[in-house]
């Protein structure tokens, strides 16, 4: 027997499947714990801009209910590797770098802070779509149909999240202009 006529067995294919699987499953895996520390980071983030801002009511609000999501979105994520056998213990020293430099830009105080902190919030918002989304499709590939549910909620806070803030670009820049051009304080 040649080993191309072995390779063709039915317990090889059954070792390639399962290969397969594994490759999905740690994908999956990494991809769940860069979105808990991205999501972590966006608590922080998110956070600072609800303890600075006095004149953006409407922001700031979205940005409380925000808040509470994310800190929602860590726990369901915390709970997901839980379940693939992380260490929570490990979860919570865990440092990366996912929006290290996005998140700088906020710390960054300028004058226009409250339009530049728009932008980024925007830009997380819309790399969580994309993370989940991709996560979703990971979930569905390696047969974890309650994951896909749980991921699921937390896309659909994401979309919300990101019309909402979409929805304060015009008004906030408005109110900017409005602020600065009376000489009143207009950055936060
Ligand atoms: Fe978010």
């Amino acid at each position: 027997m040649t080993p191309t006529a072995s390779k063709a067995g039915p317990a090889s294919h059954e070792a390639s499947r399962e290969a397969a699987r594994e490759t999905v499953q740690s994908i999956y895996v990494t991809a769940l714990r860069n979105t808990h520390a991205l999501e972590k980071q966006a608590a922080q983030m998110i956070q600072r801009q609800i303890e600075r801002y006095e004149h953006y009511p409407v922001l700031t609000q979205a940005l409380r209910l925000h808040k509470s999501e994310t800190d929602q979105q860590v726990a369901r994520l915390a709970d997901l590797l839980h379940g693939h056998g992380e260490d929570r213990s490990l979860l919570k020293d865990m440092v990366t770098q996912t929006v290290g430099n996005v998140a700088a830009l906020v710390h960054s105080v300028t004058g226009d802070e409250v339009l530049k902190n728009l932008y980024t919030d925007y830009s997380v918002e819309t790399y969580e779509i994309a993370a989940y989304t991709s996560l979703i499709a990971l979930a569905e590939e390696a047969g974890h149909a309650r994951d896909v549910e749980t991921l699921r909620l937390s896309l659909r806070e994401e979309e919300r999240m990101a019309e909402a803030v979409f929805a304060q670009i015009v008004p906030v820049t408005q109110g900017y202009v409005a602020r600065e051009a009376r000489g009143e304080k207009a950055d936060r």
